[in-house]
C-alpha cells in the first residue's frame, strides 16, 4: 500500500516520500511518544489512558488495536475514566448505546475540569452518523478527537494532530477499501482472541444501521488471516473467533466484482478458510460470528462437520420467526427456510447447538407474527438467545415505517420471549448435569475469587475449583450441578 503524501509539517520534517501507511503511523507513534515523555517529565508522573468499549466483538477487537497504539506511544493503560487520555469506542446499533455515551461525556466534562491536560477521544460506529458529530461539535466542546470506523489505524496521527494543532480534530471517512493491520495491538487474553476476516455489510436489513456505519463488505486476504492465526498459535493462543458482520460471505464481494485476491493454502471461500485454520497446530477451538442464514451454504455445513476444532455452537441470527416480518426486514429467508436450514444443520453436524439474535417489536409486527417467533424458539431450542427490543435508527427504512409498535407492547412481548427462553435454558441446563465437557479456563470467577471460570464448546459458563495455573488450558470436567447462568463442574482429580 505505497503512497505519496504531502502532509502536515511535523516539526520541520515533511513526510513526502513513498512510504506505507503502516510506516506513516509508526512515525506518528514516535512523535507522540516524545511528546508524552516530555509531559511526564514536566508532571513528574506517568500519563495514563483508558479505552472504554461499547457494542459487539468487532468493537472489542478494534479496542485491542487502540490499546496497542496507546501503549506503544507511552501511555500506561488503566481502567478508570480518570485517566489522562480516555477514548470511547462507541456502538450505535440501538439508541440506548448512544444515550449512554452522551451520559458519560456529560460526566467527563467535570472530570476534565480537574485535569485540564486531559484528552477525550470518540470513535466507532456512532461517529459515522453526521447528526452525532454535529451534536458533539455544538454541545460537547470538551471532546478532543473524533474519528469513525474506517480509519482507526490513523489513531496515532490524529492524537499527534490534536497535540500540535490544539483544537478538536474530526476525521470521519464515509467508506474505505483500505485494510491496514500490522499495527500494535494489545489482545485482552493470552489464550483466546478475535481475528477480523471481513469488514462491512452489504445486506441492508431494514432495521439495521451497520451497513451505513461500517461500509461495504471487504475481505482480508487468506494469506494475512492464516499467517495471523499461525502467529497466534505460536504465542500459545488456543481459541480464535473469526469476526465479520457477515462471515459466510467472506470473499464474496471480491469474487462478484472480480477483485483479484491470492488463494493461499487452498482458501477461496469461508468454508475453505475454516478447513485451512482447522489444520493449524496449537489452535484448539475455532468460533465465528456472525453468519447470515441466507448464505449458509452446504460447503460451510460440511466444513463445520469435518473440522474437529470448529465449535459446534453456531450463532444463526433469526431476527423474527414471521415470514411476513422477515420480508419487510429484508432478511431474504422465510420462517420455513430458516427451520429447514436448522434441520439440515442438525442432521449433518453431530452435537450441534445454536444461538441466535431476535428483535421484538419491528414495525408492523402483529401478535400473530410474534407468535411465529415464539414458535421458532420452541422448535429450535436455542442454547442462547440475544433478545432486543426494536430501536428506531435514523436513516434506516425501518425508521420511516408508519406502523411502529407501541413501546408498551414491545416490552410485553419482550418479557414473554424472555420467559420462554429462560424456561428453555433451565431445561437445557439439566441435560448437562452428569456429562463430561471440555472447557477452556478463562480466569477467576467474577463472583467467587476461589473458583475458576471457563466455557464449553457450546459457550456455557462453567465454574470449577482449581489453581490459577489452569488459566488458558482446555480441561475435561464433569458437570455436577446447574444454575440459571452457569454450570458447576469438577475435574477428575477432585
Ligand atoms: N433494534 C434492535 N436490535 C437491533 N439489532 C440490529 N439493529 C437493531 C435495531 N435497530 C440487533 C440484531 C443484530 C444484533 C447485533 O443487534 O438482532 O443481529
Ligand atoms: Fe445489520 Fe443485517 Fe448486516 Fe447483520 S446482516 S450487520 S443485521 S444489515
Amino acid at each position: 500500500m505505497a503512497m505519496v503524501r504531502q502532509d502536515h509539517n511535523m516539526g520541520g520534517t515533511m513526510l513526502t516520500e513513498h512510504i506505507s501507511e503502516v510506516e506513516r503511523q509508526y512515525y506518528y507513534m514516535e512523535q507522540c511518544h516524545s511528546w508524552i515523555k516530555t509531559q511526564e517529565e514536566k508532571l513528574g508522573r506517568p500519563l495514563t489512558a483508558s479505552v472504554i468499549t461499547f457494542g459487539c466483538q468487532m468493537n472489542a477487537r478494534d479496542s485491542e488495536k487502540l490499546t496497542g497504539i496507546l501503549e506503544k506511544i507511552g501511555y500506561t493503560i488503566i481502567e478508570s475514566e480518570k485517566a489522562d487520555f480516555v477514548i470511547y469506542n462507541t456502538c450505535t446499533v440501538r439508541e440506548n448505546a448512544n444515550l449512554r455515551v452522551y451520559g458519560r461525556l456529560g460526566q467527563m466534562k467535570h472530570i476534565k475540569k480537574n485535569n485540564p491536560g486531559m484528552m477525550i477521544a470518540l470513535c466507532g460506529c456512532m461517529m459515522q452518523e453526521p447528526e452525532v458529530v454535529e451534536k458533539l461539535k455544538k454541545s460537547y466542546r470538551h471532546v478532543d478527537v473524533i474519528f469513525g470506523t474506517h480509519n482507526i489505524f490513523k489513531f496515532a496521527e490524529l492524537i499527534y494532530r490534536r497535540i500540535t494543532e490544539g483544537q478538536m480534530i474530526i476525521d470521519i471517512w464515509k467508506d474505505t477499501d483500505q485494510i491496514v493491520e500490522d499495527l500494535p495491538n494489545d489482545r485482552k487474553y493470552p489464550f483466546k482472541t478475535g481475528i477480523n476476516i471481513m469488514f462491512g455489510c452489504n445486506n441492508f436489513c431494514s432495521y439495521c444501521i451497520v451497513p451505513y456505519v461500517r461500509g461495504r463488505e471487504r475481505s482480508r486476504s487468506p494469506k494475512d488471516i492464516i499467517e495471523e492465526v499461525k502467529e497466534l498459535s505460536e504465542k500459545g493462543y488456543k481459541e480464535i473467533t473469526l469476526l465479520g458482520q457477515n462471515v459466510n460471505s467472506y470473499l464474496r464481494t471480491e469474487k462478484e466484482k472480480n477483485i483479484s485476491f491470492e488463494e493461499y493454502e487452498g482458501v477461496n471461500s469461508f468454508a475453505t478458510l475454516l478447513r485451512a485454520i482447522n489444520k493449524i497446530e496449537g489452535i484448539e477451538r475455532i468460533r465465528f460470528v456472525s453468519p447470515h442464514p441466507k448464505d449458509f451454504t452446504d460447503d460451510v455445513i460440511e466444513a463445520i462437520r469435518d473440522c474437529e476444532k470448529v465449535c459446534k455452537l453456531i450463532h444463526l441470527p433469526l431476527q423474527s420467526g414471521s415470514t411476513q416480518v422477515l420480508k419487510v426486514m429484508n432478511r431474504k429467508y422465510t420462517k420455513e427456510q430458516y427451520l429447514n436450514l436448522v434441520e439440515k444443520m442438525k442432521k449433518n453436524i453431530p452435537n450441534l447447538t445454536l444461538s441466535t439474535d431476535i428483535i421484538v417489536g419491528f414495525p408492523g409486527e402483529t401478535e400473530e407474527d410474534f407468535e411465529d417467533t415464539l414458535d421458532v424458539v420452541k422448535k429450535v431450542k436455542f442454547e442462547q438467545v440475544f433478545m432486543f427490543i426494536y430501536s428506531r435508527r435514523v436513516g434506516t427504512p425501518g425508521d420511516k415505517m408508519e406502523n411502529q409498535v407501541p413501546e408498551e407492547i414491545k416490552h410485553k412481548r419482550f418479557d414473554r420471549l424472555k420467559a420462554l427462553v429462560e424456561s428453555q435454558i433451565a431445561e437445557r441446563n439439566k441435560e448437562y448435569v452428569g456429562t463430561i465437557q471440555k472447557i477452556l479456563i478463562e480466569g477467576k470467577s467474577k463472583n467467587n475469587d476461589e473458583m475458576l471460570t471457563g466455557r464449553t464448546d457450546s459457550n456455557k459458563v462453567v465454574i470449577i475449583q482449581g489453581n490459577d495455573d489452569l488459566i488458558g488450558k482446555v480441561l475435561s470436567v464433569e458437570i455436577v450441578s446447574e444454575h440459571m447462568w452457569y454450570l458447576k463442574g469438577k475435574t477428575e482429580k477432585e
